[in-house]
């Protein structure tokens, strides 16, 4: 993969036309377009058709969490719509992560949001830090028959010790040098994440926000392809 390919923007806004136009300004310069809650919600799934009749790789990142039956059928119908890369809760349980296993699509397991930091891990209940709990839902996403997970960059060496080479970990918390932090708290840098192993990078606001968008993406997949082991960018 190129570094390009492994660049994930998160296009969250609420728009149709704005999210059409952000679509536009990146052709080219990413890999996937993430439509998360706010876009969804406000659009509904006709905005995954468009975007995937376009041309583009979308990630629809609803987080699915239900009952096993629920969820398998969500997953169903995300991959239905196009959806190249689904996301599920791996705390749904390894029979939903069992059902939710679909072969048309690259399903990820959320792990710990990295939003959390350890002290709000604990007051819902997981056993452990962040980073133990993020290790063990991975394991239990992987054994479930899960290709791989969404995990914070702090995280990636400890799942790839546990998952393998092969696992595919996605990361978001990506704040390339110099950007406010906003609500993530385990945050890295492009490079940083792509050196410790992870697979595909997620970046929202750091680019959404930025004065030239398809700039802003354009400078984040160059340092990517500088710090990817084989220089191949
Ligand atoms: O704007 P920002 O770069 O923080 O966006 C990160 C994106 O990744 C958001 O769409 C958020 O929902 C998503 N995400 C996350 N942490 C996870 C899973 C998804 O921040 N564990």
């Amino acid at each position: 993969m190129q570094a390009r390919d492994r660049l994930v923007v998160a296009a969250d806004l609420s728009s149709r036309d704005e999210l059409l136009r952000l679509v536009d300004e990146l052709r080219g310069a990413v890999g996937v377009i993430k439509i998360g809650l706010q876009a969804f919600v406000a659009n509904g799934p006709e905005i995954v058709r468009e975007i995937v009749a376009g041309g583009e790789k979308v990630f629809l990142d609803l987080k699915i969490h239900d009952i096993p039956n629920t969820a398998e059928h969500a997953v169903a119908e995300a991959a239905a719509l196009g959806a190249s890369i689904i996301t599920v809760h791996t705390s749904g349980g390894a029979s939903m992560l069992r059902a939710c296993a679909h072969p048309g699509a690259l399903v990820l397991g959320v792990t710990i949001l990295t939003s959390l930091d350890d002290a709000e891990v604990a007051s819902v209940g997981y056993r452990g830090s962040a980073m133990e709990s993020a290790v063990r839902l991975a394991a239990v996403a992987q054994a479930a028959g899960l290709r791989g997970v969404v995990a914070s960059p702090h995280e990636i060496g400890a799942i790839r010790k546990a998952c393998g080479d092969q696992f595919v970990i996605l990361t978001p918390g990506i704040r390339p040098a110099g950007e406010a932090a906003g609500d993530q708290r385990r945050t890295m840098t492009p490079a940083e994440a792509v050196r410790a192993g992870a697979d595909y990078i997620v970046v929202g606001r750091p680019i959404t926000n930025a004065k030239s968008r398809r700039e802003a993406a354009l400078r984040i997949v160059d340092e990517m392809a500088t710090s990817l082991p084989s220089a191949g960018g």
